[in-house]
């Protein structure tokens, strides 16, 4: 609760304060929200050159902003250019609009994550594990964030979009790391000229990325489009509910498809990345998890949904993981309205800023929160901590849609690489250093050497 009189939350003051946020944030981004809230408490605010920013960094707050008052809170990202420019490839898809539309497009969109659905994507999970490690020998040096940025990628393309998008991988993870390198390029004392050339490399992104997904809506189209059972059926089948007229122009079945493909896949492979890291520095953590693949998935035994349950402690430590490196860093709100949030007097236009790397290192909700420790997710700790003290999928109606999948996703390839192959360090390569920009993923890569386990 605020201070009587307080008319904004507390954060770093003084007269230089704007420009020392700009220059403290610019250099460890996540870093910058631990620390506001180990300094300010659960609510600060700062400025950063002219505007002011509210961060909300207890579990209260992030409902708040995510639940209660989500009816007048937009999305936005801290860098506006980047916002526009991620609006510029997305279009009007899930992630991006606003509003009645965005609801009528997520009731549309979220029965492809529904239970019965994922079954069977988890073959397709299981047979792009296969193929994707095959090549690998004992020692083979990889850079595991692409393999599994590309793993990631053709399983979307082939579970939601009932295509192989084959040659087309490379091109799309290329053009989506220009997209998320921008924000390293606003930071640079030379922004503006790095930015106008990471502009131009992003312009020339966004046309292959138009390019390939209007290939495969196109192909569809003309293909007379039957109920394949996938994604893209989905949206290309959709009916307006009163007229019956085609629901979705292909501009609209574009932003959805283009949206599902950028947002459905990075994120996991960054998660599973990081997995692989952590698992590399903790022998014991690793061997547990090695006991637990062995009894549940004998030798010829594919995971499948039904495993799911049983694979408890590889679930443990995915959460550990996202825990400790949430690929959706921050989230960031707008509000469209003035608005009253953990006691404090919002205007319109006000943003909001929520960080799950801030949160989920609360010492109050995990103790040692530097610590690696998967033994958190037991049944009877996790019941003891408040629902938002944790939240790498957000929350409330802009929740990630894809959860359902990421969870089955992230489990699957995890136990498939890990049941049959231990990744160290690639030897002389340095430690990884996270770039946080859309999302927190290995700035220059994870070089990894793989052993066959037996
Ligand atoms: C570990 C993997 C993933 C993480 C950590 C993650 C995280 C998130 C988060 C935090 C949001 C909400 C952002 C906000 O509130 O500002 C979000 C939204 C979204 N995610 Fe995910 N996601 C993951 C995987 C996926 C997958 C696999 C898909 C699809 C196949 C997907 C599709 C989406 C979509 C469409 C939205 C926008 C939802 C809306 O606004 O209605 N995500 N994700």
């Amino acid at each position: 609760m605020k201070p009587p009189f307080a008319a904004h939350p507390p954060g770093p003051r003084g007269l230089l304060a704007p420009v020392r946020n700009l220059f403290d944030l610019r250099r460890d981004p996540p870093g910058y929200f631990v620390d506001l809230a180990r300094n300010h408490g659960p609510v600060s605010s700062f400025q950063l050159g002219a505007r002011r920013l509210y961060f909300f960094a207890a579990p209260e707050g992030v409902r708040e902003v995510l639940v209660t008052h989500a009816a007048v809170m937009h999305k936005g990202f801290l860098i506006r250019r980047v916002w526009e420019s991620l609006v510029g490839v997305m279009g009007n898809g899930l992630l991006t609009s606003e509003g009645p539309f965005h609801d009528r497009q997520r009731r549309l969109v979220v029965p492809s994550f529904h239970r019965e659905r994922l079954a069977g994507y988890a073959a397709t999970m299981v047979e792009e594990t296969a193929a994707h490690t095959s090549s690998w020998a004992d020692g083979t040096t990889l850079n595991l964030a692409e393999v599994l940025s590309h793993l990631t990628l053709t399983i979307v393309g082939r579970a939601l979009f009932g295509t192989d998008l084959g040659g087309s991988v490379g091109e799309i993870s290329r053009a989506m790391s220009i997209l998320l390198g921008l924000v390293e390029r606003t930071r640079s004392p030379l922004a503006q000229w790095r930015y106008s050339r990471a502009m131009r490399a992003y312009h020339r992104a966004r046309m292959q990325l138009d390019a390939v997904v209007g290939r495969l809506v196109a192909e569809r189209r003309t293909g007379g489009e039957h109920d394949r059972g996938d994604l893209l059926s989905v949206l290309l089948l959709a009916r307006d509910e009163e007229t019956g007229a085609p629901g979705m122009t292909d501009t609209q079945v574009r932003d959805e498809v283009m949206t599902i493909m950028l947002a459905g896949h990075e994120t996991t492979a960054a998660a599973l990345a990081w997995t692989f890291h952590l698992l590399a520095r903790h022998p014991a953590v690793e061997t547990r998890l090695h006991a637990e693949l062995d009894a549940v998935l004998p030798p010829g035994h594919t995971p499948t949904l039904a495993d799911m349950p049983r694979l408890t402690y590889t679930r443990q430590v995915l959460s550990e993981t996202m825990r400790l490196y949430p690929p959706a860093w921050l989230l960031v709100r707008r509000t469209i309205e003035p608005v009253t949030v953990a006691g404090y007097d919002l205007p319109k236009d006000a943003t909001c800023l929520l960080s799950p790397y801030a949160t989920q290192r609360d010492p109050h909700w995990f103790p040692e929160p530097e610590r690696f420790q998967p033994d958190r997710w037991e049944e009877g700790q996790t019941a003891a901590r408040p629902k938002h003290s944790y939240f790498p999928f957000g929350g409330g109606p802009r929740s990630c849609a894809g959860e359902a999948f990421a969870w089955l996703e992230g489990t699957i390839l995890l136990a498939e690489i890990a049941r049959r192959w231990r990744l160290a360090p690639a030897p002389g390569s340095p430690p990884p250093v996270p770039l946080a920009s859309i999302t927190l993923r290995p700035r220059d890569g994870m070089w990894m050497q793989a052993r066959p386990r037996k």
